[in-house]
């Protein structure tokens, strides 16, 4: 979604800044800009609908000076994406210019007092009218910009990151956050400002994170002071990142979603990194082991989250209930947190993000802990908001994810959530020795069983191409297999754009059997498991009607070859762990389809990495 870039120091600042809006492409954006304050004191300002470089395109013949800017690729939200809606934007003077990540939600009650006070609007977004406001304070009450982004900040509802300058005082960078994230740099004699430490790591690895309704004035040559909101002074938390910036480049492959892919038997690896003993007889997640009563006495789970994580989720509720026999309930963020939900100080709110930023899931996450549940985060990025509200929690430890379709994020948290299961089963009992030994031993080979399914790249290549051109495609499968199937469909959906369903293959009798015709492909995810059985049934249920089936079998499985069109053979695995393998063919398939097509695999039109509006 939206990126901040900003840059004051002794460099020029517009490379710098272009750079950063490039590293935070991955976000998803259609529009972006930027504004400088040249040597003579001129704010300029260059935006551009569509790509960084159609920016950089419309700024090549004009004046880019200056060692002090900021910059920004949007997201619509209030606004069709066009030049004159994107950001930074000039306040009515034109002295000041803003960038905003976020929602101003009364925006419009503001809107009309400035227009009752002779303002005028060029643009349709929330952001204009922010700087307007901001400008409209600094005049009225005659303070300087600092204070006057503190008073704006106390009246403005909703969830945003801003940083703005002003050409009357080159020297200095404002930001200020509520919800949405911001990190500063610190560098030699110069600092770095952006929505994440992706731009910043290539420059220093020395940041501090803006915490929420705090203000940061960051001068040239200065040291950074934090403001709260009523003006105390706080003291800045300098953190030491561990990325670089390797974990951010393509690593030889096209595309990042394809290095993602393939670097799943290593990021699982990194996941369970200390978490198993090198005997491979027991699990130590510390985030369960330190708050053993909770877990022990929980009554009820309820796992919030959105897109792929609400999919690693079901897998949970399936993992938990089976092993430790507590209810579990999985809720989509968004529609749990406006619906008065029942919870109780014994439930236990799991929130799963790979991004911890999601606006649903960190809304969803507050409600339940304002009744008094426990809160137990499941993240990728370490340090983000969710990661930062919870109780305890487990980071899912694979690395930075670029591509938009979240690939290694998902096997990371089904292998959190397996862990998790595990820990507390053991605790409470649920699971016999054995049984716990033997699901940990099989644990600790699914990396080795990834790269075998990594060797089927060729042959999902080749099938891909027979595939390209299908309008639609229902994706099946039941038991641990059904969420695979829905995240199947989900991958196919966000980067090739062809209409797919994921189903619970039983379900398909009652109506989306309708569908099925000899131009309908169908995934039908058959892994030996319990319900093997069953599910050949409903892939005969299919071919019975002309559908053509490619199956997703366990390795030998002539049977199911023999009824389906196409087939490709995973190696066996415990029926717990089967998602863990039948993802990443799917994934695979996805990524082909979407480059036959000539797709943009790692930004999808449309799409956001990061979603921090509602
Ligand atoms: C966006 C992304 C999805 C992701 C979802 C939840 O929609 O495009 O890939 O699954 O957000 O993101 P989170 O960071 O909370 O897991």
């Amino acid at each position: 979604m939206c990126g901040i870039v900003g840059y004051i120091g002794r460099q020029d600042a517009y490379p710098i800044l272009i750079k950063g809006l490039q590293r935070l492409e991955y976000r998803g954006y259609d529009s972006a800009g930027v504004a400088l304050i040249n040597p003579d004191n001129k704010l300029n300002v260059y935006k551009a609908k569509g790509k960084v470089a159609d920016l950089e395109y419309n700024a090549s013949s004009k004046d880019t000076s200056g060692t002090i800017g900021i910059a920004h690729t949007r997201w619509a939200t209030h606004g069709e994406p066009n030049d004159v809606n994107a950001h930074p934007h000039y306040s009515q003077s034109e002295n000041l210019a803003l960038i905003h990540n976020g929602i101003i939600e009364n925006y419009m009650v503001i809107k009309q007092e400035l227009i009752r006070n002779g303002y005028t609007f060029k643009s349709s977004t929330d952001t204009e009218v922010l700087v307007h406001f901001i400008e409209y304070i600094k005049k009225t009450n005659k303070v300087d910009l600092c204070r006057a982004v503190q008073l704006a900040m106390g009246e403005i509802i909703g969830a945003y990151a801003i940083a703005i300058i002003d050409k009357n005082d080159p020297d200095q960078i404002i930001a200020a956050r509520k919800s949405s994230p911001l990190v500063i740099g610190i560098g030699e004699d110069e600092f770095f400002l952006a929505s994440d430490a992706t731009p910043i790591i290539e420059y220093t690895p020395r940041v501090i994170y803006i915490k929420d309704e705090e203000i940061a004035v960051i001068r040239r040559n200065k040291p950074i002071r934090i403001l709260n909101m009523r003006d105390i002074e706080q003291t800045p938390e300098i953190k030491t990142l561990e990325m670089n910036l390797t974990q951010f480049e393509k690593g030889g492959y096209p595309h990042f979603m394809i290095k993602e892919i393939n670097e799943q038997p290593r990021t699982i690896v990194d996941c369970i990194r200390g978490r198993i003993n090198i005997e491979a007889t027991d699990v130590i997640l510390s985030g369960v082991l330190d708050n053993k009563e909770r877990f022990e006495n929980a009554r009820r789970i309820i796992i919030v989250a959105c897109g792929t994580s609400w999919h690693a989720a079901l897998i949970g509720e399936h993992l938990i209930e089976d092993l430790c026999r507590i209810p579990v309930e999985v809720e989509y963020a968004s529609e749990f947190r406006y619906r008065n939900p029942v919870i109780d100080k014994d439930d236990i709110v799991i929130a799963i993000s790979q991004s911890g930023e999601t606006a649903d899931t960190l809304a969803a996450m507050e409600l339940a802990k304002s009744k008094g549940a426990f809160i137990y985060g499941i993240c990728n990025v370490v340090g983000s908001s969710i990661a930062r509200g919870t109780d305890a929690g487990s980071y899912v430890h694979v690395g930075p994810e670029i591509g938009v379709a979240s690939t290694k994020a998902f096997t990371g948290q089904v292998m959190v959530l397996s862990m998790m299961a595990l820990t507390m089963a053991k605790q409470r009992k649920t699971i016999t020795d054995e049984l716990y030994k033997s699901l940990i031993k099989e644990l600790i080979i699914i990396p080795e069983k990834m790269k075998k399914v990594l060797e089927l790249n060729e042959t999902i290549r080749d099938l891909s191409k027979i595939f390209t051109y299908a309008h639609n495609f229902i994706y099946l499968g039941r038991g641990y297999n059904y969420p695979a199937a829905l995240e199947g469909a989900l991958k196919l959906k966000e980067i090739s754009y062809i209409h797919a369903e994921g189903y619970p293959a039983a379900e398909m009798k009652h109506g989306p059997i309708a569908l099925i015709d000899a131009e309908m492909p169908v995934v039908a995810i058959a892994t030996t498991d319990s319900i093997y059985e069953k599910t050949i049934s409903n892939i005969q249920e299919i071919k019975a009607r002309k559908g053509r089936v490619i199956a997703l079998v366990t390795e030998g499985d002539d049977v199911v070859c023999n009824i389906a069109d196409y087939c490709i053979e995973v190696p066996k695995t415990l029926e717990y762990f089967a998602p863990l393998i039948s993802a990443i063919p799917l994934q695979l398939l996805a990524y082909y389809i979407a480059v036959n097509k000539g797709c943009n695999v790692d930004q999808p039109r449309n799409l956001a990495k990061s979603v921090t509006v509602e």
